[in-house]
């Protein structure tokens, strides 16, 4: 039996559902909807899919099983909440949604209906970061002492004149660390575990008529004591591919995007070395660092596999709607602590 998809909210991201969807045998896009007519349309005669105009319409098609949430950030809970209720399996993309409430209450109506809830991270499903996640797993890093997400990509005022939404705290939730380096910051927390507390400092230097940071640092303190940083931004011309290191009293990794650069134990086994050689190469984009478009597709078909294994199975997802929720909430507890100067403690009382 075919799954359906349907796509709400069809903009850049939304090309790139489409295309993992079509990787998958045995799923296809059936409709699309956006609140601008042209924009659906334009996307339906792509895929040959239906397009709709009003959302309730959409959801009262019976071939659709699993919608994707492909509006804005801030846009994500009315169609997820509707979806959810009319008995839909959701996917949204990321963030979750851009405060905390508003990731609960997608949350609660998923729960409520018993449907699949999962939010977007293709970074967890490549194999280079699932490398790094079993070696934590066993044990081979010893005591992790420092973990690390950086992130210094570059974003063209264009950009950001784009669309309205982009920059905007409602609708965008925040800048570089909301927009582009939850995705590291998704990562370091599933590899290191929660942040217990932190400081930070925010800027805006480099772009015009945006309300929210292009530049962010954070030092923190996570729940098993090690220690690590976040730098976040949209300001580093030329833009570089993002970079994760993790470090322990046996040993380090530094992932650069989907390249593994450092493998290195005090324990080596033999399969060390051929892993290194073979995991070097794996990039094949430019990662999002400079230009938005230049992402593969391929982490988000690996996720949606998930999502639908989760579904056939009665299982939950790897990133379910608590697992989406984490990232948002320590994006939002490093802007309060540059906004206040202070330390914030985590989760946020
Ligand atoms: N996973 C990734 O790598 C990745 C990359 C880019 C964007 N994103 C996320 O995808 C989402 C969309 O980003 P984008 O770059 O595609 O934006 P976009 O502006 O290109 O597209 C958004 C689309 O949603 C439509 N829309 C707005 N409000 C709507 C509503 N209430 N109902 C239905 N349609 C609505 C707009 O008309 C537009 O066509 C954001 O949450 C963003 O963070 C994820």
């Amino acid at each position: 039996m075919t799954v359906g998809f349907g796509l709400i909210g069809c903009g850049m991201i939304a090309n790139f559902h489409a295309r993992a969807v079509a990787d998958i045998r045995g799923a296809s896009v059936v409709a699309c909807y956006d609140t601008v007519p042209s924009a659906a349309d334009r996307l339906a005669a792509t895929l040959g899919c239906t397009a709709y105009y009003g959302l309730d319409t959409m959801l009262a098609d019976p071939r659709i099983d699993v919608v994707t949430i492909c509006t804005p950030s801030g846009a994500h809970m009315e169609p997820a909440v509707s979806a959810a209720a009319a008995g839909k399996h959701v996917i949204v993309e990321k963030p979750l949604e851009v405060t905390l409430s508003r990731c609960d209450r997608i949350i609660a109506a998923c729960a409520r209906a018993g449907v699949v809830l999962s939010t977007i991270f293709p970074s967890r499903f490549h194999e280079s970061s699932r490398l790094i996640k079993n070696a934590i797993d066993q044990g081979r890093f010893g005591r992790l002492t420092i973990g690390d997400a950086y992130v210094k990509w570059y974003r063209t005022q264009q950009y950001y004149d784009s669309g309205a939404w982009r920059g905007t705290w409602k609708l965008d939730g925040g800048g570089a660390l909301m927009n582009q380096a939850i995705h590291s910051v998704d990562l370091l927390l599933w590899l290191m575990g929660p942040v217990q507390d932190l400081s930070a400092r925010t800027a805006t230097l480099a772009h015009q008529r945006i309300e929210v940071e292009d530049v962010a640092t954070a030092t923190l303190r996570f729940a098993n004591g090690a220690l690590g940083v976040i730098e976040a931004t949209t300001a580093a011309y030329p833009g570089a591919l993002k970079r994760i290191e993790i470090h322990g009293t046996e040993g380090s990794a530094v992932l650069r995007e989907e390249d593994i650069i450092t493998w290195d134990f005090a324990k080596k086994t033999r399969a060390d070395a051929a892993l290194l050689t073979r995991m070097a190469g794996k990039t094949q984009t430019g990662g999002g660092a400079a230009d938005p478009a230049a992402i593969g597709h391929h982490g988000h078909t690996a996720q949606f596999k998930d999502v639908l294994n989760a579904i056939r199975h009665g299982k939950k997802p790897l990133i379910d709607g608590p697992e989406g929720r984490r990232s948002v909430e320590t994006v939002l507890a490093i802007y309060k602590a540059a906004q206040s100067g202070r330390s914030v403690s985590l989760p946020p009382s």
